[in-house]
């Protein structure tokens, strides 16, 4: 055994998206934050965002409207308490937003607003057309790093935050030389974001592997709601390109989905047509893609003309042109791709897990706010918002007394070879494309779950580096998604059960529960 180092402080944030940044920027003012990121500071799923952020700004919208089209998207699973936070305090965590330097689109010297699927109003702010999350990302980050009283550790993991008898005291760390370090905390925040990674098509970076929800399981914090996995309908289908998201928002702006025979069929699916909640639309598309026995459809925004695409979707209409697509000449190929988990670790309304003095914020939260489906740019919002009553929360914790100031770990450690691990993340995210993705049924469920199990075991003290780390944190998640997706009889939101096609509120208005003993309450 050997001793690490500790090193002390009030606050530690694990992660580097929005939920982070805001949330290190919070505490900051009060407290000593260390803020650690597997990746380079401005790398998250938050700087891919597009479409934008959710929250009522003008005057004919409210925060009822914005209630309503939530709880609906939600399909029964919201709580309401959580939603009501998300609505009223939205409005001023945007402007907290604005006042940090995000600069959002403007139209006439008002913010513009756009419209996305199942938003009964036009809500969502935008920046530099499509390229909001990574405004958003470098107008926080720049604070961050002009903070004295934030330090940022880039390329440092976290394997696991640490607790005694339920209470958290920090994290093990390891640093980018393999050293690895104790971080004492009185609170740790996890804003490790999304789980897209866990599919072999996704919207998502290759940093969205869920380890946060793996490091919260393991530290006994409840899981909650893993089956509802939202799939975005339009991601780019185009060979030797990656599956980059096609924003909502160019539906929004009147885009039309086509099959490859040139035959709109939305109208076959919902009165929404294109605007139809995406669960709906994504499996509509692949309806269409079996019918007619292609990878992909068509998505036709040809009626604007160039300048107004250029303008209004430049990053989507530079990404497309690299693979010599013309958004205003071409139909753009597209398909369904892993996008958001809206399960996670489950918080309270300040964003405090079932393990005291461990929170979650952002996308590894299940706050109750997505219930069994996210209303579109709904997360953003959600980030900043519980973000805001977390570092309150912070404020009324004592000072963490009599935690361990050593740690000892096992010198002992084997690694597996790095191929040998990149091979096994792609046999991962097939399987669960496979057996776990946007349609499934209890055969192909439980083959799932038979070749996930012929994983394990994964001992951790046996592990190194951050790409092993991250598959058993993957291996986790994905047992976490499928025993929960088979334990589900019914379909509802994201959720959706060939052999039980229908809600089931009797039985299923009602959440799962996972935790470290892997018992579904
Ligand atoms: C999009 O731009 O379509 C994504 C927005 C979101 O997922 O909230």
């Amino acid at each position: 055994l050997q001793s690490l180092p500790c090193i002390e402080t009030d606050v530690l944030v694990i992660g580097s998206g929005i939920a982070g940044l805001y949330t290190a920027i919070e505490a900051g003012k009060d407290h000593n934050v260390i803020m650690i990121t597997k990746n380079a500071l401005l790398e998250s799923n938050t700087r891919y965002a597009q479409g934008g952020i959710a929250a009522v700004t003008s005057e004919d919208d409210s925060p009822a409207y914005h209630r309503e089209d939530t709880l609906m998207a939600g399909a029964g699973l919201c709580s309401s308490a959580a939603v009501d936070v998300l609505v009223n305090e939205g409005p001023e965590g945007v402007r907290e937003l604005i006042r940090l330097g995000t600069s959002f689109d403007l139209e006439n010297g008002e913010l513009a607003l756009t419209q996305e699927g199942a938003h009964s109003r036009r809500r969502i702010l935008h920046a530099n057309g499509d390229a909001t999350g990574f405004e958003i990302v470098r107008a926080l980050a720049a604070q961050v790093q002009i903070h004295d009283r934030i330090q940022v550790w880039e390329h440092h993991f976290v394997i696991d935050v640490l607790t005694i008898e339920n209470e958290c005291i920090g994290a093990l760390v390891q640093r980018p030389d393999g050293q690895r370090v104790y971080i004492k905390a009185g609170a740790t925040i996890l804003c490790t974001g999304g789980a897209g990674q866990l599919y072999r098509y996704t919207t998502n970076p290759d940093v969205a592997t869920a380890d946060g929800i793996a490091i919260a399981h393991r530290a006994g914090a409840q899981i909650r709601d893993m089956e509802f996995i939202q799939f975005h309908p339009t991601a780019l289908c185009y060979p030797g390109a990656p599956r980059f998201l096609i924003s909502e928002a160019v539906r929004g702006e009147g885009a039309v989905l086509r099959n490859i025979k040139g035959e709109r069929f939305m109208e076959k699916y919902h009165e929404l047509l294109e605007l139809a909640p995406r669960d709906i639309v994504a499996r509509a598309i692949l309806s269409e893609m079996e019918e007619t026995k292609s990878t992909f459809v068509y998505l036709d925004i040809t009626h604007e003309p160039e300048d107004m695409l250029k303008h209004r979707f430049p990053t989507i209409y530079e990404t497309c042109m690299n693979y010599g697509l013309d958004m205003a000449a071409d139909w753009i190929p597209v398909a369904p791709a892993a996008h958001y988990m809206m399960g996670g670790v489950k918080t309270d309304l300040n964003g405090e897990s079932s393990v005291s003095r461990l929170f979650a914020c952002g996308e590894v939260s299940s706050t109750g706010v997505h219930g069994a489906n996210r209303l579109a740019s709904n997360s953003l919002s959600e980030a900043i918002v519980f973000g805001k009553r977390i570092v309150n929360r912070i404020k009324d914790l004592t000072p963490l007394y009599g935690a361990a100031s050593i740690i000892h770990e096992d010198e002992e450690r084997t690694g597996a070879p790095k191929q040998a691990m990149i091979e096994r993340r792609l046999k991962l995210q097939k399987v669960m494309v496979r057996y776990a993705g946007l349609r499934r049924n209890e055969t192909l469920l439980y083959k799932g779950l038979d070749e996930l199990n012929r994983q394990l075991p994964i001992f951790h003290s046996e592990l190194t580096r951050k790409e092993e780390f991250e598959f058993a944190n993957m291996l986790t998640s994905c047992l976490l998604v499928t025993r929960a997706a088979l334990e589900r009889t019914e379909s509802r939101g994201a959720h959706y059960r060939e052999d039980y096609p229908q809600k089931d509120d009797v039985m299923w208005r009602k959440h799962l529960l996972q935790h470290r003993q892997d018992e579904i309450m």
